[in-house]
C-alpha cells in the first residue's frame, strides 16, 4: 500500500503541475482577450475542468499522505455538527441520521476540510452499503487507549483519543473486504460507481494526524468505523516546530523562475512574481546557467 500511495502521489504531483500549466495559460490568454470576447466563455469552462480536476488530484495527495494542509484546534462536536446538513442531503431523504455528541469532548488538531472528507466518504459508503431505508449515527466520545487495547489492536498506541463512531444499518462486510478495505482502487462497486479511494484517503487522513480506525462489520448486520483522533494537548505542540505564520515579503530581489517544463515556465512566472518584478525567461538548463 505504502508503494502504491508512493506511486499515486507521484502521478498526482506531476498532473498536479501539468493543471498548473493548464490554469495559467488560461488565465493569460483571458488577460489579453477584450473583456466582451465570446471565448471567455469556453475559457471559463477550461478552467472549471482543471479546478475539478485539482480537486482529484488533492484526494489523490491526500492519500498518499503529500497535501498541504492546515491543522487547527477544533472541537470534534462542532465539525461534525457544522456538516450534517450537507451529509443529509448527499444521502437522500431515506436515511435517517441520529446525531449523538459526546458532552464536552476534549479538543483535537486537525485540518477541517479533512473532517469533513472523513465524514463524506463515511456516509456515501454507508448510503451505497443501505441502498434503501436505513439508519446511521454518528457519535463522539472521549476514549482512552490502553496498553491491552493496543496488544490487541495493532497500530494503535496508547493514549487519550477523541473518538468519532460512524454506524450504519447497511449490508456489512465479508471478511475478505474487510481485509482490503484500505487499500487503494479496492471497490466492490461497479465500474464507474467507485474508484476505491474512499477509505484509503480517510485512512491517509487518520495515519496523518496520528490517529487509529478500527471497523467492524459482519454481512447484514451493518457496520461500524471508529476513528481515534488524539487529544490536543498545548505542551505537545509547543515541542514540534513553530511557525509565526507571517508571510515573508520581497524587498526588491529578481526571482528567477526555472523549470525544465515550458508550459510551467510560462504560466507560473505570472501566478509567482509581481507586474513590477524583474522579470527573466529562459528555457532550459542552458539558460538557467547564463542567468546565474
Ligand atoms: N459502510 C460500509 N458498508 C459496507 N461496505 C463498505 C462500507 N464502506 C466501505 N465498504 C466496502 O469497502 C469498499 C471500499 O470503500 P471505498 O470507500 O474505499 O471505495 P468505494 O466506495 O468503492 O469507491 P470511492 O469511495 O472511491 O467512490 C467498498 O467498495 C465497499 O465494498
Ligand atoms: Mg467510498
Amino acid at each position: 500500500m505504502e508503494s502504491v500511495g508512493r506511486l499515486a502521489g507521484g502521478v498526482a504531483h506531476d498532473f498536479n503541475n501539468m493543471l498548473m500549466g493548464i490554469l495559467g495559460y488560461a488565465d493569460l490568454c483571458r488577460d489579453s482577450l477584450p473583456a466582451e470576447h465570446p471565448m471567455h466563455s469556453d475559457l471559463d469552462e477550461i478552467t472549471k475542468c482543471a479546478n475539478r480536476s485539482a480537486e482529484l488530484t488533492r484526494q489523490l495527495l491526500a492519500f498518499a499522505r503529500k497535501q498541504i494542509i492546515q491543522p487547527k484546534v477544533l472541537d470534534l462536536n462542532d465539525a461534525v455538527s457544522g456538516m450534517l446538513t450537507l451529509l443529509q442531503k448527499l444521502i437522500g431523504e431515506n436515511i435517517k441520521v441520529t446525531w449523538m455528541p459526546g458532552a464536552n469532548p476534549p479538543p483535537v488538531k486537525l485540518d477541517p476540510s479533512q473532517v469533513d472528507q472523513i465524514l463524506t466518504n463515511l456516509f456515501i459508503n454507508a448510503r451505497d452499503a443501505i441502498g434503501g431505508v436505513g439508519k446511521i449515527t454518528v457519535a463522539t466520545s472521549s476514549a482512552t487507549l490502553d496498553r491491552a487495547f493496543c496488544d490487541d489492536h495493532p497500530g494503535a498506541s496508547p493514549g487519550e483519543y477523541v473518538l468519532l463512531r460512524v454506524s450504519d444499518t447497511g449490508c456489512g462486510m465479508t471478511k475478505d473486504v474487510l481485509a482490503n478495505l484500505f487499500e487503494p482502487f479496492f471497490t466492490t462497486k461497479d465500474i464507474g460507481k467507485g474508484t476505491g479511494l474512499g477509505l484509503a484517503t480517510v485512512h491517509g487522513i487518520v495515519m496523518q494526524n496520528h490517529g487509529f480506525i478500527d471497523v467492524s462489520s459482519e454481512p447484514d448486520k451493518g457496520t461500524t468505523f471508529r476513528i481515534y483522533l488524539p487529544v490536543y494537548s498545548e505542551e505537545i505542540d509547543k515541542t514540534s516546530v513553530a511557525s509565526s505564520g507571517e508571510v515573508p515579503r520581497g524587498r526588491g530581489e529578481t526571482i528567477l523562475f526555472v523549470d525544465d517544463d515550458r508550459r510551467k515556465g510560462g504560466a507560473g512566472r505570472k501566478d509567482a512574481l509581481p507586474p513590477e518584478a524583474e522579470q527573466s525567461r529562459r528555457h532550459g538548463p542552458q539558460g538557467a546557467r547564463g542567468a546565474g
